[in-house]
């Protein structure tokens, strides 16, 4: 197959449609798009937020859960017929974490981060990429997360259903290229959201001690972070230089950073019998 060349999408004149829109890192990220002239979609499951969130963006809307399969395409076929325009960009960031200790989460747990994380994501692709494909351009960008950069304490069904979202989106990058699609991933570290208010009531004080004092980013840092991944065609996209770090040297750094933790847990441990 000739590689066709690789033509950057014009975010002023692209359709974006953004899995997750009416929240957080999705919110952000429409709100940042539409202010440099792209046409925006959203998808979430709650319609109150979503209307707001496309009213405020400003944006068309359709609600979808994306871990079914039938209603994400649905729902993307919707919007880029209301918008009389294919899909240019796709970000996907619908998602959800639970974290606890392993011993404790129920398998429920494991089996919806899979759905909502891994699926949700897959699902909105393969509803955009035959497109863009045949048109030999676009950009789908999948929002992972630190947490598929290394195993971590606490997210042994959270992480690895992002470390599913970081293979699926290696693999497609090798097939995509070839057709002018850009494909990116997305590993932000703690994110100021209601999603890590809700994941901080679930959080075992071990993953809190791993997690240190590091302050959360701003959903905007995020999303300007993403749209510069997207104007660059940047496969790796990481927000802040701790998981620039982590995505380069993860790895070779792991026996270290294990040390570290395992040295923290077990203070935690101590502190607890202590008590
Ligand atoms: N915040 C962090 O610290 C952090 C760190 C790393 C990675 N991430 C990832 O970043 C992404 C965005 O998270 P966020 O922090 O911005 O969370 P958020 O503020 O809670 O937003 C999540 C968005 O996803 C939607 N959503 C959730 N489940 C869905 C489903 N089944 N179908 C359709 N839409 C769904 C939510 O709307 P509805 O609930 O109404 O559907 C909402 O619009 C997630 O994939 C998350 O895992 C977050």
């Amino acid at each position: 197959m000739t590689p066709r060349s690789a033509r950057p999408v014009e975010i002023g004149s692209a359709h974006v449609v953004v899995t997750g829109g009416s929240s957080g890192i999705g919110l952000a990220t429409a709100r940042l798009l539409s202010g440099r002239g792209a046409k925006v979609s959203l998808i979430a499951r709650g319609r109150v937020r979503l209307e707001a969130a496309a009213k405020d963006v400003p944006a068309a809307a359709r609600v979808a859960d994306v871990a079914d399969h039938a209603a994400v395409t649905r729902a993307v076929a919707e919007l880029e017929e209301e918008r009389e325009q294919p899909c240019d960009i796709l970000i996907t960031s619908a998602g959800l974490a639970r974290p606890g200790h392993f011993l404790e989460l129920p398998d429920d747990v494991f089996r919806q981060m899979i759905e909502v994380d891994y699926f949700g994501t897959l699902y909105a692709l393969r509803a955009v990429v035959p497109g863009m494909v045949e048109r030999g351009r676009g950009s789908v960008v999948a929002v992972s997360s630190a947490a598929a950069l290394l195993g971590i304490f606490g997210y042994s069904a959270y992480g690895p259903a992002k470390f599913a979202v970081r293979g699926l989106m290696e693999s497609v990058r090798a097939e995509l290229v070839p057709h002018g699609v850009h494909v990116g991933v997305v590993f932000p570290p703690d994110v100021d959201t209601p999603q890590l208010a809700e994941e901080n009531q679930y959080k075992p004080a071990e993953t809190r001690a791993i997690g240190g004092t590091i302050k959360p980013l701003t959903p905007e840092k995020v999303a300007a972070a993403i749209v510069a991944g997207i104007e660059r065609r940047r496969f790796v996209i990481c927000p802040d230089v701790g998981t620039r770090v982590l995505a380069r040297f993860g790895s070779a750094l792991m026996p270290l950073l294990n040390r570290e933790f395992d040295r923290r847990v077990k203070a935690i441990g101590k502190a607890a019998r202590r008590a």
